[in-house]
Order: structure tokens, then C-alpha cells, then sequence
């Protein structure tokens, strides 16, 4: 049977990796995944989670399995962190999931076994997972307009346009809270307000991804944009995750919280998530997760991830400064300051696939096809030939 097999094409994301990994330059830059890098170009373990593990070593009384929805105190801290004291416990159902693209996952299986007809709307361009994992779960997909011309910043008109427009009262739409991937460029406050009330007016179901708590400008800062939709509308299902701001990837550490009007569909739709769960994986990993409660249940060990994250965060800040100041003095004529407006990992470099390729293929830099880069895999030792191959590709 399998020789009517073909094969598929590799990930636009994870294929890089593969790819940079067989490349045999000792030079060569990898700025493809979104994985932070310190200034040595390391992906470090924190410093936090180090100390949460020796305690676990110790102090860990098993392994059996946890819940279909995961660790009982993990799951307080993720509703903590997104809205503080904003949502009443009863109105949430907060499922720890595999990584953040496992709770994207279970979002979609939900809206899908739910909401027949419902139909997904995502900004073009988003993170090249999501389409895939949407129509994995057999949702009909459109796009709401993202990026202005020049593609430095937000088309807001088009955005406003295409939602007041298309989706009909029933059809959700997939939001980035904040540090959209793969442009860097989010709305501002009053942006998030009129999407909100647009949300709101047309009955739409908000999907937030929030893969980047703390990227952006601060832990509570990175959550204005979540909290002023629940502010307008009273349901949403929230993707996120602790593999960017705990460094816990491999770990995939993330959650779904569903927010209910009333605590009765809370209820319900929590048991139809731990439905869906359970033909999948079943439950979900533990160490993650209690690596996650440990930190957060101790107070110098959250002052300490505070830290390092901000910590994190400059790092990536100056790095956006130092490559634009780098690029002016190469001659070049684009002028790419727009970069200092974006937040978190990623912003659009503006390259061409032609010019992408030439950079895999001449220079051994890797970025994204669509022209995104990880300003976090910038450090100051690649950043001379890094802006040196771009400048030669354009
Ligand atoms: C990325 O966009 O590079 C990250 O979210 C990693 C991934 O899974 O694609």
C-alpha cells in the first residue's frame, strides 16, 4: 500500500531547521525558527526553571497520569496570567495542551465539532501553521486583510473593512494578542478597541493566539489588546503558551482557555474539550507543567523569571537597533526603521523569495520564504555578515 504514497513537501518553518542543520558553513545563521537565542547564540535553560527542576528531582511523588485537562494548579496560573482577577474562575475552562499549537488544535476541533458552518478568518499573512491546523480540522478558511503596501505596517482600514464585511454572526477569527507572527506589527490600543467593538456588533467568535506573553512590552502590557476584547465580548478562546517566555519548547507547555458568558457553558464546554482530548492524546505531559506551577507558585522564583524574561525582551530591542543602525551604514537604500515599531521575534524584512533563496544559497543565512525574520537569532557576532549578505542580495 504505501508505494501510492507521495511525499510532502517540507515544513515552511521546522524544514529550515533541517535544512541549516545539514549546511556545512561554519558561518552560517540560522534566523528561520522562532527560538531566542542569548548573546552567545545559545538557546539557554532559564535560570528559574533550573531551580524549579532540582526542587521537582526531589520533591516529585509521581508520574502517573494527570487529568484529561491537565495539572489542577498549572491551570490557575495560565488564568492568572492572561486576565488576573478580570474572569471569574467559573466562567473558564482552561485545558493544559501540548505546546501552544496543540491548544490552536483543540480550538479548531472544537469550533469544528460545535459550530457547523462556521467558518475561520485569519489575517494575511499569519504564522504559516495556522492554516494548516485549521484545515486539518476541517474548517472552511478566509483572510482579513493585515499588512499596508509597503508591508512595514497595519493595513487598518482593510483589517476594519474586512471584518465588518465578511465573516458572518457565527464565524470566529483568529486574533494575534500580541508580537503578531510573522510581522512584528500590532494594532495599537484604540486599534484594539474598534476590533473589539467590530467583534462585538457581528457576533464573532475571537480566537486569540498568544504565544509571546511578555515579547512584546510586559507580561500585563502584552494582554491590553485580550483584555479589551473580553471587555466587548463575553466569549473567546485563548491559545498559549510557555515555550517562548519559560524557554520550555521542547517541553510544549501551552494551554486552551475557553471564556464563557455563564459558568453553566464553561462547564459544558469544558467537557466537550476533554472529549476531543481524549481521542486525541489523551492527556497531556507533566513536567512542563509542573516546572510552569513551581515558578509561579513560589514568589522569588516568579521575580526571578520576571527577570530574566525582561531580560529576554532588551535583548531582542537592542538587537532590532543595532541590525537597522547596521543596515543604514552598509549604504544600502532601503531604510528599514520600520523594525523598531514592531514587537516581539519576528518582522518582515521586506526580502523577496528570489532574494531568500540567495541568501540560503550564497550566504547560508536562513529566514522564512515569506521574508520574515527572527530578530531573536541575532547576536552581535553574526550581526557584521548577517547585514553583509543582505546588503549583497539587495
Ligand atoms: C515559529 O513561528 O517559528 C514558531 O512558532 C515555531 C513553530 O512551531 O513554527
Amino acid at each position: 500500500m504505501f508505494e501510492t504514497v507521495s511525499t510532502a513537501p517540507p515544513d515552511a518553518i521546522l524544514g529550515l531547521t533541517e535544512a541549516f542543520q545539514q549546511d556545512s558553513n561554519p558561518e552560517k545563521i540560522n534566523l528561520s525558527v522562532g527560538v531566542y537565542k542569548d548573546a552567545e547564540g545559545k538557546t539557554p535553560v532559564l535560570q528559574c526553571v533550573k531551580a524549579a527542576e532540582r526542587r521537582l528531582i526531589e520533591d516529585e511523588a509521581t508520574k502517573s497520569y494527570l487529568g484529561i485537562d491537565g495539572l489542577p494548579e498549572y491551570r490557575s496560573h495560565v488564568a492568572g496570567l492572561l486576565f488576573g482577577e478580570r474572569v471569574p474562575a467559573e466562567r473558564l475552562a482552561v485545558i493544559q495542551t501540548p505546546g501552544g499549537t496543540g491548544a490552536v488544535r483543540l480550538a479548531a476541533d472544537f469550533v469544528s465539532s460545535q459550530f457547523a458552518g462556521a467558518k475561520v478568518w485569519i489575517s494575511n499573512p499569519t504564522w504559516a501553521n495556522h492554516q494548516a491546523i485549521f484545515q486539518a480540522a476541517g474548517l472552511p478558511i478566509e483572510t482579513y486583510r493585515y499588512l499596508n503596501a509597503q508591508r512595514t505596517g497595519l493595513d487598518f482600514e482593510g483589517l476594519l473593512a474586512d471584518l465588518t464585511s465578511g465573516p458572518v454572526a457565527g464565524d470566529a477569527v483568529l486574533l494575534h494578542a500580541c508580537c503578531h507572527n510573522p510581522t512584528g506589527v500590532d494594532p495599537t490600543a484604540e486599534q484594539w478597541q474598534q476590533i473589539a467593538a467590530v467583534l462585538k456588533e457581528r457576533r464573532l467568535l475571537p480566537i486569540i493566539d498568544f504565544a509571546y506573553q511578555g515579547f512584546g512590552s510586559g507580561l500585563e502590557e502584552d494582554a491590553a489588546g485580550l483584555h479589551t476584547i473580553l471587555d466587548h465580548v463575553g466569549e473567546a478562546l485563548v491559545c498559549s503558551s510557555f515555550s517562548k517566555n519559560f524557554g520550555l519548547y521542547s517541553e510544549r507547555v501551552g494551554a486552551l482557555t475557553l471564556v464563557a458568558e455563564q459558568a453553566d457553558a464553561a462547564t459544558a464546554g469544558r467537557s466537550q474539550l476533554k472529549r476531543l482530548v481524549r481521542s486525541n492524546y489523551s492527556n497531556p505531559p507533566r513536567h512542563g507543567a509542573s516546572v510552569v506551577a513551581t515558578v509561579l507558585a513560589d514568589s522569588a522564583l516568579t521575580a526571578q523569571w520576571h527577570q530574566e524574561l525582561a531580560e529576554m525582551r532588551q535583548r531582542i530591542a537592542a538587537m532590532r537597533q543595532a541590525f537597522v543602525t547596521r543596515m543604514r551604514d552598509s549604504g544600502v537604500e532601503r531604510d528599514f526603521r520600520f523594525l523598531l515599531d514592531q514587537n516581539g521575534m519576528f518582522s518582515f524584512s521586506g526580502l523577496n523569495p528570489m532574494q531568500v533563496d540567495e541568501l540560503r544559497s550564497q550566504h547560508s543565512v536562513y529566514i522564512v520564504g515569506s521574508g520574515r525574520i527572527n530578530v531573536a537569532g541575532m547576536t552581535e557576532e553574526n550581526l557584521p555578515r548577517l547585514c553583509e549578505a543582505i546588503a549583497a542580495v539587495l
